[in-house]
């Protein structure tokens, strides 16, 4: 099964670090060649910006996304580390 990954493109998340976030993800993709694996999206806004930056992977929610914890996230993900 392929991994979601669905990044808020909602003004408040963009601003706020999932610009960034979203060009983190889309190196951790190529770097460790999962695009065969992995979904990526973006979205609307959630409705859930003061907890955000938002990103959803799975359909679970990640609220207050930044570089670091997104690579922890993917790496638990993935199983790489
Ligand atoms: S902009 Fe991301 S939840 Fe609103």
């Amino acid at each position: 099964m392929k991994t979601e990954l669905i990044i808020c493109m909602g003004s408040s998340c963009f601003a706020r670090g999932n610009k960034k976030n979203h060009e983190v993800i889309l190196e951790y993709i190529q770097t460790n060649n999962l695009s065969e694996r992995v979904i990526l999206k973006g979205n609307h806004c959630f409705d859930q910006c003061s907890k955000g930056p938002i990103i959803k992977i799975n359909n679970k929610v990640y609220e207050d996304m930044n570089e670091e914890r997104i690579i922890e996230i993917l790496d638990k993900e993935f199983g790489i580390n």
